[in-house]
Parts: C-alpha cells; structure tokens; sequence
C-alpha cells in the first residue's frame, strides 16, 4: 500500500538505447494517483516508448520504474496488468475475424482448467457495458463494426475488463 504522499507511478532516471542512439536519456517523471497527466512533445522524442516502458512491452537499459514504491521489472504487459496497468494504443488494431466480446478479453479471459469460459466472459462484458452505456452497448458482430468513437470506447474497455 502506498502513502498519501507517494506517486503510484515514479520513473528515475530512465534511459534507453537503440543501436548507439539514445532515444530516451535520464527521464524522470512521477504520475500522482486519481489525476491525469499529458505527455506533449515532438514526434520522435520518446513519449510511446515511456507508455511502452511502464506498459512493460519494453524494458529501459538504465533507470528504475516503481510502482506503488515497489521497484519493478516488468518482462511483459501481463506483468504490469498485474498491478493494474493497461495500454491503450494509438493505433486501434481489433483482430476483424473475432467478435467485439473476444477482443475486449483477448489475451486476457476469464479460464479455469485453461478453458476459456465464454458464459462468465459474457456476464464480465455485461458488467461492463452496465457501468459504462454508451455507443457501443449493442453488441456488433464484428469487431470492425461501430464508428471509430465506438471502437476507443472498446479499447478503453478492455483496460478495465483487466481488474474486472
Ligand atoms: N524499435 C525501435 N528501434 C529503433 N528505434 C526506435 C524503436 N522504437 C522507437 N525508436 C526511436 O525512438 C525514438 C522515440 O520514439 P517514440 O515512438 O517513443 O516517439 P513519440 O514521442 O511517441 O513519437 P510520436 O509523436 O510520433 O508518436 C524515435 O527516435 C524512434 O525512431
Ligand atoms: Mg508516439
């Protein structure tokens, strides 16, 4: 459990390398809890990379994340979901063939016994749908259905379906 005082998220001192090239160089930045913070800056000048660093799709060459005052590691996104960080894209890429329900838990649906339960993913999705009615409470077929406002929403979904 954290302290009033500390910031959930705190990066120290962050570098990170790409073939001699430093794309990011002793980066600092500390995200309080129950506030939301913008990254503005040049295309090219690290912003991605620090989502994708405490998002743990990368790992930083120097420095120290900490969450919750906890330094960690993260060696994939699933780690960082753990403690309830989620991702979301840029670029929406929802896989077409599956419906809107198998891309919001892709990756992450409820199993036991390493089956996938499809009644309690639904009842988890109408959860979600209740807390949250909006465009895209009618359910589309395909996950390419649905304005491009519908399809963030479903983004913004599916970080949640990760502390569903
Ligand atoms: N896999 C990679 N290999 C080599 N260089 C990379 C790689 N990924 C990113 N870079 C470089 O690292 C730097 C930071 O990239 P990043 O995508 O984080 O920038 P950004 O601030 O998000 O840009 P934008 O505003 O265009 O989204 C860039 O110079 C980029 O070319
Ligand atoms: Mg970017």
């Amino acid at each position: 459990m954290s302290s009033a005082a500390a910031a959930p998220i705190r990066l120290v001192s962050i570098g990170k390398r790409y073939s001699g090239t430093k794309a990011l160089d002793n980066v600092s930045v500390e995200v309080a809890g129950a506030t939301v913070h913008a990254l503005v800056g040049a295309n090219g000048t690290g912003k991605s990379m620090l989502g994708k660093i405490v998002g743990g799709v990368i790992r930083p060459d120097d420095g120290q994340l900490f969450v919750d005052d906890r330094p960690v590691r993260y060696t994939s996104p699933r780690e960082a979901r753990v403690d309830g960080i989620a991702t979301i894209s840029q670029q929406l890429s929802p896989v077409p063939h599956m419906s809107v329900i198998e891309n919001i838990f892709f990756g992450i649906e409820p199993r036991r016994s390493g089956l996938v339960q499809r009644r309690r993913m639904r009842a988890k999705y109408d959860e979600l749908v209740a807390q949250w009615a909006s465009s895209w409470t009618r359910t589309p077929r395909s996950a390419r259905c649905g304005p491009p406002t519908s399809r963030r929403s479903r983004s913004c979904a599916r970080s949640r379906a990760t502390r569903a």
